[in-house]
C-alpha cells in the first residue's frame, strides 16, 4: 500500500498536491513517519508480549531474542530514511558499546565469527613491524569451545597451541601456558566460556611478560565483569589488546547477525578499520569523500602520483560491515544491557540454587575467582561415578521440553575439519592431554539462563531440576 497516495485516508489527504517545496515534502514525510512509527509501536507491543506457557508443552528455549516495540520502532525508522551500508546508526551504536565496555574504540561487523577473523588479521598487518604475526607464528589457545575463536588462526596460517581448560571454572588451565610458549608465539586467544571470565589478571600477566598480544572473544559475555589486581574492576573486552562480540539472537543483545571488534589502541583500530573495509588506506565513512583533504595528492605504493586515495589499498581486506538497519536494532538492545545482564545473573543463580541438593551427583560450572559473569548458560556434568550419565540428564530435560545444548565443539581438535591436518605436524600442536576438555566433550551439557525466561518458566525450570536430579 502507498500510504502518500492514499486519498481516502483524511489526514493524509490534505496534504496531496501540496508539497512543491522541500520544506513542505520533508514536513509531510516526517508526518507520515510519525503515523507509521505510532502503528509500528502497537503492533510491536502486541508481538512482543510474553506467549502463554503450557507447563510441559511450551518449549522453554536455550537462548533468543528478547525486544519490545522499541526495536521495531527502530528498524522501522531506520528503513525510512533507507540508508542501506552502515550510517548514523552504526555510528551511535559503536560509541555505545564502547562506552559500555570501557575502551576507546568500536567497529561494528556482521558477526561474531567476522568479529574474530576480523581481530585476529589486524595483527597480521604489515603496520605491526615485528609484533606481526606471520605464517607459522604460533598462538595459544583451547579447544573447548566455539569453532571461529580458533579458525582465523589456522586461515591466515598460523598454529593453534592448544592447552586443556581448568574445572569447574571451565576456562583456560593457565598452569599450562609456560609449557605452551614457544619462541614463535605471537598471541593468546581466548573465549570467556558461556560467560564466565577466564583468570584474566594470570594471562594477561603472561602476555605481558612474553609481549604477547591478547584477544579476548567476548561473544558470549559481554557485561560480564573482572576485579583485577592491577587495573581494578572492569568490564571482560576491556583487558585483551583487542576483543569481539557476536549479536546473534542467542547472544546477550541482538541485531539478527552482527558482532563487534573493540580496542583502545589507535593503531589497531586504524588496521581493523582499513581491514573491514576492504582494505582500503582511505578512512572515510560510507557516502562521503576526500574526508583527508588530500584525496588526488599522494603517492602510495608504486600507483602513479595522486592516484585517487579512495581506491588505495594498504590491506587485503573484506567487506565485513554492518547494515544501519541492524545497528538500529542494536542501539535499542544496548540501552537494556544492565537489565538483560541483572537477569542472566539472577536466573543463573536460580538455577544454581535448584542444583544444590544434588551436588553429590552432578557439579556445575563455578564463576572464576574476582569475576562477576554475564552467563550465557549453566554448564552441568555428572561427578564421577554418578548415577547419571549426560546422554540420560539430556534426555530427561529434552522430554520436558527443556531445550539443552553441548559446550560446543567438545574437543575442536577431534571435528571433522581437523581431519586434513592430524597428519600434519605444523598444522597445529597440543601441550598435554587435553583431559578436562575430552570429560566435557563426553559429559557436559548446558540449559539457558538468558532473560526471556520470565517466572512461569523460571519456576518450571526450577522444579525440573529437582524432578531430575533428587
Ligand atoms: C565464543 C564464540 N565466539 C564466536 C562466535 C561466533 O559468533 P557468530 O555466530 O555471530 O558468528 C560464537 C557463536 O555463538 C561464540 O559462542
Amino acid at each position: 500500500m502507498r500510504l502518500a497516495q492514499d486519498n481516502n485516508n483524511p489526514t493524509i489527504a490534505n496534504f496531496s498536491g501540496e508539497t512543491t517545496t522541500e520544506k513542505a515534502r520533508y514536513a509531510k514525510k516526517e508526518f507520515l513517519r510519525a503515523q507509521i512509527l505510532e502503528l509500528v509501536e502497537q503492533y510491536g507491543e502486541l508481538a512482543s508480549s510474553p506467549k502463554e506457557f503450557i507447563p510441559g508443552k511450551t518449549l522453554i528455549n536455550f537462548a533468543g531474542r528478547v525486544f519490545d516495540e522499541r526495536e521495531l520502532v527502530s528498524l522501522v525508522n531506520s528503513s525510512l530514511d533507507f540508508w542501506l551500508t552502515s550510517g548514523r546508526e552504526s555510528t551511535l551504536l559503536e560509541s555505545k558499546l564502547a562506552k559500555f565496555v570501557g575502551v576507546e574504540h568500536c567497529l561494528l561487523v556482521n558477526s561474531g565469527s567476522s568479529a574474530n577473523l576480523l581481530a585476529f588479521s589486524t595483527l597480521t598487518s604489515p603496520k605491526l613491524k615485528e609484533r606481526r604475526i606471520h605464517r607459522g607464528d604460533e598462538v595459544i589457545t583451547v579447544a573447548a569451545g566455539f569453532p571461529t575463536t580458533v579458525s582465523p588462526i589456522i586461515q591466515y596460517g598460523a598454529v593453534p597451541v592448544f592447552v586443556d581448560v581448568a574445572l569447574p571454572w571451565v576456562n583456560v588451565d593457565v598452569s599450562q601456558l609456560e609449557a605452551a610458549r614457544s619462541n614463535r608465539t605471537k598471541a593468546v586467544m581466548l573465549a570467556h566460556t558461556l560467560g564466565n571470565p577466564f583468570d584474566i589478571d594470570a594471562v594477561v600477566d603472561f602476555c605481558h611478560k612474553y609481549n604477547l598480544w591478547l584477544i579476548e572473544d567476548n561473544c558470549d559475555a559481554l557485561g560480564s565483569q573482572y576485579n583485577s589486581k592491577t587495573s581494578g574492576k572492569r568490564r571482560t573486552g576491556s583487558f585483551g589488546d583487542l576483543s569481539t562480540s557476536s549479536f546473534y539472537p542467542a547472544h546477550h543483545i541482538t541485531t539478527g547477525e552482527g558482532g563487534a571488534v573493540f580496542t583502545s589502541n589507535d593503531l589497531l583500530a586504524e588496521i581493523a578499520e582499513s581491514i573491514r573495509d576492504w582494505g582500503r588506506d582511505c578512512y572515510c565513512a560510507p557516502g562521503k569523500s576526500n574526508t583527508c583533504g588530500q584525496r588526488f595528492c599522494r603517492q602510495f605504493g608504486s600507483l602513479p602520483s595522486g592516484y585517487d586515495h579512495k581506491y588505495t589499498y594498504s590491506h587485503f581486506g573484506y567487506n565485513l560491515k554492518m547494515t544501519d538497519l541492524q545497528a538500529a536494532i542494536g542501539n535499542s538492545q544496548v540501552d537494556k544491557l544492565p537489565i538483560f545482564t541483572q537477569k542472566r545473573r539472577q536466573n543463573y543463580l536460580r538455577l544454581k540454587k535448584a542444583t544444590e541438593s544434588s551436588t553429590n551427583e552432578i557439579s556445575v560450572m563455578e564463576a572464576t575467582y574476582s569475576s562477576d559473569p554475564s552467563w550465557f548458560g549453566m554448564l552441568i556434568w555428572p561427578r564421577v561415578g554418578s548415577k547419571y550419565s549426560r546422554d540420560e540428564i539430556v534426555r530427561k530435560f529434552e522430554n520436558k521440553k527443556i531445550q539443552t545444548r553441548m559446550l560446543f565443539a567438545g574437543n575442536l581438535t577431534r571435528q571433522p575439519c581437523f581431519d586434513e591436518m592430524r597428519n600434519n605436524e605444523d598444522g597445529f600442536r597440543i601441550v598435554a592431554p587435553l583431559e578436562n576438555t575430552d570429560f566435557l566433550m563426553n559429559n557436559a551439557m548446558w540449559i539457558g539462563v538468558y532473560p526471556g525466561l520470565d517466572e512461569p518458566r523460571m519456576q518450571y525450570v526450577e522444579e525440573a531440576i529437582h524432578d531430575i536430579f533428587d
